[in-house]
């Protein structure tokens, strides 16, 4: 960046004994935030982008966020200042605008260095999906079009795409590796993420300068350890721990287990969660990886290598928080695989990147962020 960018015209309005006088000086100004790389987060308001961009802030980017709200509100951006010390910059808009999204990225260009774009801006719940599917193949798909689209046209070749365990539907053999075969989506919603990743895949096979690093979350849960962001799902929770939260808080009907009859040792569903700010850092390790291995196109399993049921989870929570969890055992939810845990060995080695949180102290921080809740 040129030293150009860093001085500023400062106007200095200097009192003497019989007149004041204006003079103009130059003073070169080593202004750090401009020095900084962008990164544009789009969804970046949401539950894992919202984490994201506090790590991006953390390890020295600075972190533009595009959001339209459609499932978050804008005081999240409170939530991040209070953590960082810095309100990100906001361009409120909606994906699905190849236009609107073209003007964002060449304001983000004509203003600093941007290294690379994070895209979580989606609609994310799989049984929403299967009533309006075509609300998530528009949103889903038509935004990640129009995002390639823009990025091809304002020149901005990195991408980390947000993706999902759910693409491995239920594999033969767990721990998962991104070998694994991706099978027949079950859901609309699952559909998306790999008619994106396909996408994605294709546009880097062609002559669009792209590199891209397709991350495929397992369940990502908790909140930052300040409780100032967390997940805050509009309307019903469709996931397991702002759900249990919310029924632990009184706000909710007791949890129901979907089904505690399948072949695991205790007889209910296993998966990998994972603290979500051990998420938002393996963003960060892949902008950084991005930035020197280009071209590429890699999928990384996002997990930690573990899996709980959700009787162990349900424990775990009690223990760790030593309050206790109204919940009873329902039947099977369609859709459900049985079990699934990562192996992560791929992002450990090529991103440098791993697990710092256990999944106690996940538990721990989602219950210290539906207190705080409570209290806001
Ligand atoms: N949370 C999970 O368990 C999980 C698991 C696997 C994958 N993912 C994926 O990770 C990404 C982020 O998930 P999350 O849990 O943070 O979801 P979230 O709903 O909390 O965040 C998504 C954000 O994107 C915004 N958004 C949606 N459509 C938009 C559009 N067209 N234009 C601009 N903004 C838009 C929403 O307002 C929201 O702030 C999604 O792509 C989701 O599919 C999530």
């Amino acid at each position: 960046m040129s030293v150009c960018k860093g001085i500023y015209h400062v106007l200095i309005y200097a009192k003497t004994e019989h007149k004041v006088a204006l003079r103009m000086v130059l003073i070169p100004i080593l202004n750090l935030n401009m020095e900084k790389r962008i990164v544009i987060v789009t969804g970046g308001a949401g539950y894992i982008g919202s984490h994201t961009v506090v790590a991006l802030h953390e390890s020295g980017y600075r972190p533009v966020i595009i959001d339209d709200f459609s499932n978050s509100k804008p005081e999240v951006l409170d939530g991040i200042a209070k953590i960082t010390g810095v309100k990100p910059q906001l361009f409120s808009l909606d994906c699905r605008s190849k236009n609107d999204l073209l003007e964002a990225l060449q304001s983000c260009t004509a203003d600093g260095e941007v290294a690379g774009v994070i895209h979580f801006a989606a609609y994310k719940a799989v049984g929403e999906s299967t009533e309006k599917p075509l609300d998530y193949f528009e949103n889903n798909i038509g935004s990640t079009v129009s995002l390639l689209a823009a990025m091809s046209e304002s020149g901005v070749s990195n991408l980390v795409f947000s993706s999902s365990c759910t693409v491995y539907g239920q594999p033969d053999q767990i721990p998962v590796d991104e070998s694994a075969p991706i099978l027949p989506a079950e859901s609309p919603y699952g559909y998306t993420k790999q008619a994106c990743e396909r996408l994605i895949m294709d546009a880097f096979k062609s002559s669009m300068p792209l590199s891209a690093c397709l991350l495929r979350y397992f369940n990502p849960i908790g909140a930052h350890q300040s409780a100032n962001i967390g997940e805050l799902p509009i309307g019903h929770p469709n996931n397991l721990i702002p759900y249990l939260t919310q029924a632990v808080a009184g706000l909710r009907n007791p949890l129901t287990v979907f089904g505690n009859d399948y072949p695991t040792e205790d007889g209910t569903c296993i998966r990998d969660y994972i603290h979500v700010m051990d998420l938002a850092r393996a963003h960060v390790a892949s902008i950084a990886w991005l930035e020197s291995n280009s071209p590429s196109c890699e999928a990384f399993n996002l997990g930690t290598g573990t899996g709980k049921s959700v009787s162990e989870v349900i424990a775990a929570f009690e223990k760790t928080n030593g309050i206790e969890v109204p919940y009873a055992f329902g039947p099977r939810r369609s859709g459900d695989v049985v079990a699934i845990f990562a192996n992560a060995e791929k992002a450990h080695r090529e991103l440098g990147w791993n697990c710092e949180f256990n999944l106690e102290e996940a538990l721990r921080d989602a219950w210290k962020w539906q207190l705080q809740l409570a209290q806001a």
